[in-house]
């Protein structure tokens, strides 16, 4: 009853705000909030040798600036695929993806990516890592500057004192917070992550659900983190909104499950919410009737 009530109340506050929103946006003629990534109408397919394959069709999707959305769907669905054409690393075949503004033609410092497999340079050192990234993107900036700027996002995810190790030299975990730490340190408008806590136990990913929240806060909650994933209590715990996928081939956007629940979330509270489990029996009821039509 308790939680209930809490539930209902933040509802109508919800509604209230939003309607008082609507109100100015009528008289003052603008929209409400800006847009992140506009992906219309992608196709993507892929020429073979046995022929073309469509991963992805007639895919549209608008996120909001500030958003944290995750692409959830089995694996070779085309969630990689989706979001390199974000990134810039995959072409559609046919429609368009804007990006901050701008038709996205390829990648770009505006839009930072993590991928499971770190893609850290393994001769250098986590600071050296970062530094690379933060000199090339940041030409303008005095040596001062730069020097603050690593310094301050490999104290964030509390790799300061690891900063002279070789990626060679460090867990699992420690490789994917330099990547994340060099993602933050080129200050993206979006943030791009597939399947970053893949490979990480569920402490260490743990923790890093909360690192990543904790930097997206520092940051007035003004990034836009889009993430792909596997993990249906990951996916409920960060995001605002889920996006399941169909199965391939020429796989398409099957819901957009919203999560309604209110920000800061305490990891052990939300899975007693009745509105998370409402959530995680909607997905898992996706996901598995995917393996049922599949089987
Ligand atoms: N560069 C490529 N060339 C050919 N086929 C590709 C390429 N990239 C992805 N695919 C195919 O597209 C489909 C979707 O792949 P992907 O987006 O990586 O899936 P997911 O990330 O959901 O596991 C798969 O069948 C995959 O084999
Ligand atoms: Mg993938």
């Amino acid at each position: 009853m308790l939680l209930h009530g809490k539930k209902t109340k933040i509802m109508i506050e919800t509604n209230f705000t939003e309607d008082i929103i609507e109100e100015i946006n009528e008289i003052i003629n603008i929209p409400a909030k800006k847009i992140a990534v506009d992906i219309k109408n992608v196709t993507v397919s892929f020429k073979g040798k046995r022929g073309i394959y469509t991963a992805i069709e007639n895919i549209s999707l608008t996120i909001q600036k500030g958003e944290i959305i995750s692409f959830i769907g089995h694996s070779g669905c085309g969630k990689s695929t989706l979001m390199n054409t974000i990134s810039g690393m995959a072409t559609p075949t046919s429609g368009e993806v804007i990006a901050n503004g701008s038709k996205v033609k390829g990648p770009g410092p505006d839009r930072g990516v993590v991928f499971q497999n770190y893609s850290l340079l393994p001769w250098l050192s986590v600071y050296k890592n970062i530094k690379v990234a933060v000199d090339s993107v940041f030409k303008q900036k005095t040596q001062e500057e730069k020097t603050a700027l690593i310094e301050k996002n490999l104290k964030m995810v509390n790799l300061w004192d690891h900063r002279d190790k070789l990626p060679g030299h460090l867990s699992g975990g420690m490789k994917q917070r330099v990547a994340i730490a060099r993602a933050f340190a080129i200050d993206p408008k979006v943030l791009l992550l597939d399947e970053p806590f893949g490979a990480l136990d569920a402490l260490t990913k743990s923790s890093m659900h909360v690192e990543l929240l904790k930097m997206w806060n520092i940051d007035h909650r003004e990034k836009t983190i889009v993430m792909v994933t596997h993990d249906i209590e990951e996916a409920i715990f960060l995001s605002d909104r889920i996006v399941v996928m169909n199965n391939g081939p020429a796989a398409t956007i099957r819901e957009i499950v919203d999560v309604h629940l209110p920000r800061p979330r305490n990891k052990k509270d939300i899975v007693h919410d009745p509105v998370y489990m409402e959530i995680h029996d909607r997905l898992l009821n996706l996901l598995i009737d995917k393996f049922s039509i599949n089987d």
